[in-house]
């Protein structure tokens, strides 16, 4: 182990950003000892193991890489908080399900714990890094914790949102649009940020590292999720205003898209957005905006959540009118599982809900996706008395009356869509809820087809 003083990094939590984001800075930064820990001791044997418990493109490679050169995985959090000068805290935030704020306010549970195992292991001053994505204030509530050490340590709690998405995330990492990073103006605040920097100096422009205060640093990540979720949304509202009117929903983002001052990307009109952020914390913004009494606010966020809740109905809605109001008894098959492709993570994913009500409408349905069988099976376990599992995307649509594609895998476009129609039910659906496939062609082979936010080609 490399023993520099100051060189000490420590990740609590080993999930989709403390595994990936630490692989990054071990690989850039040699010098550096970076340590990961958890309490789930699957996924540390996981991660210490040829089968990773992500997927994401490219971070094979560069675990490899520095996996027992300078990056370790362990379930021994008190040593490795011992051993740290730097510690960032990249624990889950989810969405609390009880008490007071539930269905709103993030549940800090886990984050509160970390502080205080934080507070009582530590025999040295320490910087303690949010990577977690915290409710606005979090950091006083963090200083507070661990001040009240009884042993004259001094923390400096740094905000260091992250932005990567999944299956980009080592490319975000290796070249992101910015690092941002919150600390406090004081000396001390200023000189334990100038430690974070140095770190990611060794890769990141020095324009893209941006600084500021630490409530700036923690709404910023609140806020720039609320407006990426919003761009989905907005252009999701104007698909449904689409199928109403004979426009197309690919041409209008492409047109509104060229204006420089809007930009065309994130504008891909969808089955709904998915993953485990967005609506949690478009939720949180929600629930600080309600506690500071400003409710025309909290309304104004609410409303992009709302709407893609009437787009995942309207999806399964449009599934069940198209196919004569009923689909007890009908074989369904889902293209994809996945919250968005190159990723296993099914963790708030519109297929959820797409196979639930399907379920509830006695409908019978066959998953598959290339990476989140295992996670649907888990999602699923409740209702597996009316899901099939299927690797095989042909095998998924054989006997089936209707094909939905959720989510943007790109092996999607290039089966052999002839060979599948033979197999299935006739008049077969598809029902493309990603706008990914050859609309045309597909009604040529003969299949009744219902995109996003286009006239539908049907034979009836
Ligand atoms: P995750 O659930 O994949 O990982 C969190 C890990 O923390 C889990 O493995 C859990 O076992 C561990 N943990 C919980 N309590 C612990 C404790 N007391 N000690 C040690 N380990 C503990 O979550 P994630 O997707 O990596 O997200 C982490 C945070 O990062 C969240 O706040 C999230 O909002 C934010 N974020 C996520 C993404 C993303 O793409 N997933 C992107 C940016 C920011
Ligand atoms: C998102 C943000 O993009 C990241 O910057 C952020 O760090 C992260 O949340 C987080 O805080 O967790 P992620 O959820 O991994 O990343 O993936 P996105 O690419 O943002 O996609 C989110 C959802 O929106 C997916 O379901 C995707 O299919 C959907 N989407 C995205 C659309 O429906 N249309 C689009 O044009 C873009």
């Amino acid at each position: 182990m490399n023993s520099d003083p100051g060189k000490h990094i420590l990740c609590i939590g080993a999930g989709y950003v403390g595994g990936p984001t630490m692989a990054v800075i071990a690989d850039k930064c040699p010098e550096y000892t970076v340590t990961i820990v958890d309490i789930n001791e699957q996924r540390i044997e996981q991660w210490q193991s040829d089968s990773l418990p992500i997927y994401e493109p490219g971070l094979n490679e560069v675990v490899e890489r520095t996996r027992d050169r300078n990056l370790f995985f362990s379930t021994d959090i008190e040593n490795a908080i011992r051993a740290a000068d730097i510690i960032f805290v990249s624990v889950n935030t989810p969405t609390k399900t009880f008490g007071e704020g539930a269905g709103k306010a993030a549940d800090l549970q886990y984050w509160e714990k970390t502080a205080r195992t934080i507070a009582r292991i530590a025999d040295s001053n320490k910087v303690v890094v949010e990577k977690s994505t915290l409710p606005l204030r979090t950091a006083r509530a963090m200083e507070r914790i661990l001040e009240a050490n009884k042993k004259g340590l001094h923390f400096d709690v740094l905000s260091n949102p992250e932005f990567l998405a999944e299956g980009t995330a080592i490319n975000d990492l290796n070249d992101p649009d910015r690092v941002l990073i919150g600390s406090r103006q004081t000396e001390r605040g200023l000189k334990a940020r100038q430690a974070l920097v140095d770190i990611f100096a060794h890769w990141v422009p020095t324009e893209k590292i941006i600084t500021s205060n630490v409530w700036s640093a923690e709404l910023s990540k609140l806020t720039a999720n609320a407006f990426l979720a919003q761009r989905i949304s907005s252009i999701n509202s104007i698909s449904a205003l689409c199928e109403k009117s004979e426009a197309d929903i690919e041409e209008v983002a492409a047109a509104i898209g060229k204006d420089r001052r809007i930009g065309s990307r994130f504008l891909k009109a969808s089955v709904g957005f998915g993953g485990s952020c967005f609506k949690k914390d478009i939720l949180n913004l929600v629930y600080i905006c309600e506690h500071y009494g400003l409710n025309e606010v909290a309304r104004y966020w609410e409303s992009v959540v709302n709407l893609n809740e009437f787009q995942h109905r309207r999806f399964v809605q449009t599934m069940l009118k198209t196919m004569f109001n009923t689909i007890a008894g009908k074989r369904i098959a889902l293209f994809g599982f996945a919250f968005k492709a190159d990723t296993g993570d099914t963790r708030e994913s519109p297929a959820i809900y797409i196979a639930r009500k399907l379920v509830d409408e006695h409908a019978q349905v066959i998953v598959t996706d290339p990476e989140a069988l295992a996670n649907a099976k888990r999602d699923l376990r409740d209702i597996s008395y009316a899901i099939e599992f299927a690797d095989d995307p042909y095998k998924a649509a054989q006997d089936a009356h209707a094909i939905a594609v959720v989510t943007e895998w790109s092996e999607y476009t290039a089966l052999d869509y002839q060979k599948i129609f033979e197999t299935m039910q006739h008049p077969a659906f598809i029902f493309d809820g990603r706008n990914i496939l050859d609309h045309k062609a597909l009604h040529k082979i003969g299949f009744n087809v219902f995109p996003i936010g286009k006239p539908a080609l049907k034979y009836f």
